[in-house]
């Protein structure tokens, strides 16, 4: 398997810290839990092998055939557009690669078109240009109303894409640098009249990949597919400084069947953050994310979470699927992050071996994150987060174990933690509000409002029905 050493590495240690501190904690019910486990990883892995983008293109155009110059100084959007301009015309002839050799090739944003590859070569760069006037404006997201930023419109991505299908993106770890830090300062200084741009954009589309790739200093989040389904994203690199705004590393938005693995996100905000509309704006757009699966992600994201759900999820979330995780140097572990007013839902989410190192908090949920389109939504919208499994957890470092802050009106319930051992060196363990579930070998012990009944835990939570649908704690009653 193609992977960074870096990530091979954190393989090894995951080995030496898994063994090390879980197989005690196991016990009897160990094969049972595994053999679940397997189970329930089978339900979702088709969603990392579907066949939604054809790899081998009978053409191929090199980016220099259409003027471009890569000394990192000449424009190339043009060369950028027009060589896919003519690509489209192999869209029914099992479409077409476009080449990008060795250089840095500088470029303004530019869109893409369906049965494409984009091969960007190992030692080549597309840089985005530092002029903002060569990022176009275009329509805020039906979901959200307006710029998530800024009211009004917003940027257009570097690498856009809208209503297409079978693209691929993807080289010898080639690099997409975003050169971002202008618009980190523009957005820090209140100079921006539009709301920041991503690195990559997909919206409306089917059957895209992203693999062997750098992405780098986006301006805002890196990877954003939105209303999109059959996305697979492998073998990337994703890199922001620490202190760099809302540099997200990969967000999917109102998508379904979405396979994020074997990559490595280090940047300025949430790893990964599942996201689904905002407010009043996605309870009618009423598109959820659905059907995603985490495998073999290694994060390290000093000002926030590893793994985040929100907190746009108006649209509903649901199948949510995390294993094999190193989560480093973080604020929080996994987050859940909803508001009243927010609608939606939030179900079914399974998260399982995950390895935290220097983590401020291991699960924070919050249902008062704040932060609304306008003064338009209904306040008594609450979200729904139910049915949410944790287990197979170790850390070390971790300040601590969970802030688990429900809403009143509306608890969050079912919430299954099991196998979990972190070791909390800060004074205060657990602190809840307002959510319910069932507990078993968790260190250390959960707050009061957690039940503790080994014997129906690892049924319960392992079972692959309380990850997709039912309700635990009415079937444990
Ligand atoms: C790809 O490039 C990035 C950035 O230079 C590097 O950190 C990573 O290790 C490289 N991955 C591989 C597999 O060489
Ligand atoms: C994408 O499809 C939508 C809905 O059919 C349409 O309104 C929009 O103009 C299309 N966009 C492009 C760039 O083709
Ligand atoms: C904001 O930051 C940009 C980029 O660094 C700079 O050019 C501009 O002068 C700054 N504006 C203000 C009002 O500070
Ligand atoms: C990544 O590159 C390696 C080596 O070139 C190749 O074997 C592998 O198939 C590529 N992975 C993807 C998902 O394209
Ligand atoms: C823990 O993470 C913080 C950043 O969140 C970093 O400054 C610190 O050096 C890390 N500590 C260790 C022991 O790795
Ligand atoms: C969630 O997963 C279940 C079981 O695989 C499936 O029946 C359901 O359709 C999925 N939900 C969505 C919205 O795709
Ligand atoms: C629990 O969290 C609440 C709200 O943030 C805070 O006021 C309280 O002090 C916390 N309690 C403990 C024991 O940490
Ligand atoms: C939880 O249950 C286990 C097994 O029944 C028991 O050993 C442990 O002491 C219990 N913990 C608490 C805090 O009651």
């Amino acid at each position: 398997m193609w992977a960074s050493p870096g990530l091979l590495l954190w393989g090894i240690l995951w080995v030496i810290v898994w063994k090390g501190h879980l197989s005690p904690a196991f016990g009897e019910g160990q094969e049972n839990v595994l053999e679940s486990l397997t189970v329930s990883s089978k339900v979702h892995s088709k969603i990392c092998e579907h066949n939604g983008f054809q790899k081998a293109r009978p053409h191929t155009v090199s980016i220099l055939e259409f003027g471009a110059v890569g000394d990192g100084k000449t424009l190339n959007t043009h060369a950028f557009e027009n060589a896919i301009f003519y690509l489209r015309s192999f869209a029914d002839k099992g479409g077409a690669q476009l080449y990008v050799p060795p250089g840095q090739w500088l470029t303004g944003s530019f869109s893409l078109t369906s049965h494409l590859t984009l091969f960007i070569d190992q030692g080549a760069v597309i840089l985005g240009t530092q002029d903002i006037t060569k990022w176009p404006i275009i329509d805020s997201l039906p979901s959200y109303g307006r710029g998530r930023e800024l009211p009004g419109d917003r940027h257009c991505s570097l690498i856009y894409g809208e209503n297409l299908t079978d693209v691929v993106i993807t080289g010898e770890n080639g690099t997409v640098d975003g050169q971002g830090s202008v618009w980190w300062d523009l957005y820090r200084n209140h100079s921006l009249d539009y709301t920041r741009p991503h690195l990559v954009e997909f919206i409306n589309s089917d059957g895209i990949l992203f693999s062997n790739l750098t992405f780098r200093n986006s301006p805002f989040w890196n990877l954003h597919p939105v209303y999109c389904s059959n996305v697979v994203f492998q073998d990337l690199t994703i890199l922001a400084p620490h202190y760099s705004p809302n540099t997200d590393g990969i967000d999917p938005d109102s998508c379904t069947n979405v396979c994020i693995k074997d990559s490595y996100i280090d940047v300025g905000d949430d790893a990964i953050s599942i996201k689904s509309g905002w407010d009043e704006y996605g309870i009618s757009y009423g598109k959820p994310s659905a059907n995603i699966l985490i495998q073999n992600i290694h994060s390290v994201t000093p000002t926030s979470a590893g793994i985040a759900i929100g907190s746009e999820m108006s649209g509903g979330v649901q199948n949510v699927t995390v294993e094999n995780m190193v989560i480093r140097d973080a604020r929080s572990g996994f987050r859940i992050k909803t508001a009243a007013g927010r609608g939606g839902y939030i179900r079914n989410v399974y998260l399982d071996h995950i390895v935290m190192q220097n983590v401020s908090t291991a699960f924070a949920f919050t249902g008062a994150y704040g932060g609304h389109p306008d003064d338009k939504y209904d306040p008594e919208a609450y979200p729904i987060v139910e049915n949410i499994v944790i287990k197979n957890v170790v850390g070390d470092l971790i300040q601590e174990a969970g802030t688990l802050f429900g809403i009143k009106e509306a608890p969050f319930r079912n919430i299954c933690l099991s196998q979990i051992t972190l070791d909390v060196c800060g004074p205060f363990k657990w602190n809840c509000t307002d959510v319910e579930g069932i507990y078993s070998n968790v260190f250390p012990e959960p707050c009061p409002q957690f039940l503790n009944d080994s014997k129906q835990v690892d049924i319960v939570c392992s079972s692959g029905y309380i990850t997709y649908g039912g309700s635990l704690l009415d079937e444990v009653k």
